[in-house]
């Protein structure tokens, strides 16, 4: 592998991706976690802190519109994601206390309102000075219509044909004042140039909105858009509109397949392959040797209780008592995806089949990350597979799951950062002021401004 093979000049992006108390489902009883973690906003604050130390681009969480639940009343008590802070109203609080680092936040296009969520990212882009990215998603938990007066979770098309009306509509209200539009000159007593306010009338299949936004164009023009699904309708989403993907993937070939799959279809949107950046995850468990990572390892696998490893097999084997399965043998069977659920499944059950697990292993290789990549082992060997699928078409950054929050982001910072440093792959210093500049992303034009400066 010779370094540098796609682009010389190419750096990893790097995403701290922050699930409270860490990415291992038993993370919350370890001794290096934070177990109230979820609503300790000193904790968010240290780990902000900790990722902008480590140059990291972003940090980021996850979100749904209702509460994490799987499993019988036993596992359900011993899960530990049960309460934490809304993204928006969190990152808002964590962009007084740092400088750098950029924040996505989630939000759903199925649930949230358009008007209001264009209204709070471009406020949050505002607050951190240009360092907001929404993570697009359109919400995967089926157990959340509930709380929006909804019957039923809508179908997986539905919700993606929305989606792309919403981001649409989204960005049209984030353009509604031009960038110049506020002279604010006391002198003369003019505040702003009506001219360059910009009514949207949306009239669309899934929305009506009328406009303007009642805040002005941002720093970064747009907060970055990111798109977390791997379906056809997700890819076909990300690639039309999205400028970073979040995606799960465990093997090189499969990462290498998603990589050319979703930049060839940038094209026929009018995009260029750069103008999205592919973040696989990766749980990295680290040890200064061998030896200490899989004890690491080991350490935290033991902590899971069986009817937690139980409870995230459940959405792939959908009806089935899982509690009277053999926790030693291999599944009974192993169903094709079920239609209708994510995209997740078809990682999940093609590594039962692939890797010949057994119910126990399948559940503790899905508690490191569910699903994500997991990679047990030294700073060297961490940054080797990060560099082999950063060099070989696969990435262009990672997100970093840490399996234990604070602990492994400490782990993270102190001992890969240096090495991918070392080698040339991750930057010393930030380049830029806002989240778009560190990643190398435009500042998009905004609709309304003259053609030649479109095309500029
Ligand atoms: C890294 C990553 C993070 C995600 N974060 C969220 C999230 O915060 N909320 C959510 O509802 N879905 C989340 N998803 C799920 C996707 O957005 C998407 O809804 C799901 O994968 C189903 O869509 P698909 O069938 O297109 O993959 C995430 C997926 C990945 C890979």
């Amino acid at each position: 592998m010779t370094q540098g093979q796609l682009q010389p000049k190419r750096k990893l992006r790097l995403g701290a991706f922050i699930m409270a108390t860490g990415h291992h489902i038993a993370a919350w009883r370890h001794p290096g976690a934070q177990a109230d973690a979820g609503v300790n906003i000193q904790h968010y604050i240290a780990l902000a802190q900790t990722a902008e130390r480590g140059l990291f681009d972003q940090v980021f969480v996850a979100d749904s519109p209702g509460i994490w639940h799987k499993g019988d009343k036993e596992s359900f008590s011993r899960q530990g994601r049960l309460s934490h802070f809304e993204p928006v109203t969190l990152w808002a609080a964590l962009a007084a206390v740092t400088k750098h680092i950029g924040f996505v936040a989630t939000a759903s296009t199925t649930y949230e309102d358009p008007y209001l969520l264009a209204r709070k990212f471009a406020s949050l882009d505002h607050i951190s000075q240009g360092r907001a990215a929404w993570n697009v998603v359109t919400t995967s938990a089926e157990n959340v219509h509930g709380n929006f007066g909804l019957e039923a979770h809508p179908d997986p098309a539905l919700r993606y044909e929305r989606a792309h009306e919403f981001v649409d509509v989204v960005k049209g209200l984030w353009d509604s004042f031009e960038d110049d539009a506020f002279s604010r000159d006391k002198a003369s007593g003019v505040y702003f140039d009506p001219d360059k306010l910009h009514t949207l009338n949306h009239i669309g299949k899934h929305l009506k909105v009328k406009g303007p936004l009642n805040i002005e164009r941002s720093v970064q023009g747009h907060p970055v858009i990111v798109q977390a699904g791997s379906s056809e309708d997700g890819k076909e989403l990300a690639a039309a509109t999205a400028e970073a993907i979040f995606t799960a993937w465990t093997s090189l070939a499969e990462a290498q397949a998603f990589y050319s799959d979703v930049k060839g279809r940038m094209a026929k949107f009018g995009r260029r392959p750069e103008q999205l950046l592919v973040l696989p995850g990766i749980s990295p468990v680290i040890g200064r040797t061998e030896a200490e990572a899989q004890a690491k390892w080991a350490e935290l696998q033991a902590l899971i209780h069986p009817s937690v490893g139980l409870a995230t097999l459940e959405p792939f084997w959908p009806g089935e008592d899982l509690s009277q399965w053999d926790l030693d043998a291999r599944p009974p069977y192993i169903p094709e995806p079920p239609k209708g659920i994510n995209s997740r499944a078809h990682v999940v059950l093609e590594l039962a089949r692939r890797e010949k697990y057994t119910v126990r292993q399948l559940y503790e290789y899905l508690a490191g990350a569910r699903g994500h990549w997991v990679v047990v082992g030294t700073p060297v060997q961490i940054a080797d597979r990060m560099q082999e699928w950063f060099e070989n078409g696969a990435a262009d950054g990672f997100n970093v799951m840490p399996p234990v929050l604070p602990a492994s982001l400490d782990d993270f910072v102190e001992l890969v950062v240096p090495e991918l440093q070392k080698r040339g792959l991750f930057r010393t210093a930030y380049e830029g002021n806002t989240l778009r500049e560190n990643l190398g992303l435009e500042r998009p034009v905004s609709r309304y401004a003259e053609p030649q400066a479109k095309a500029a």
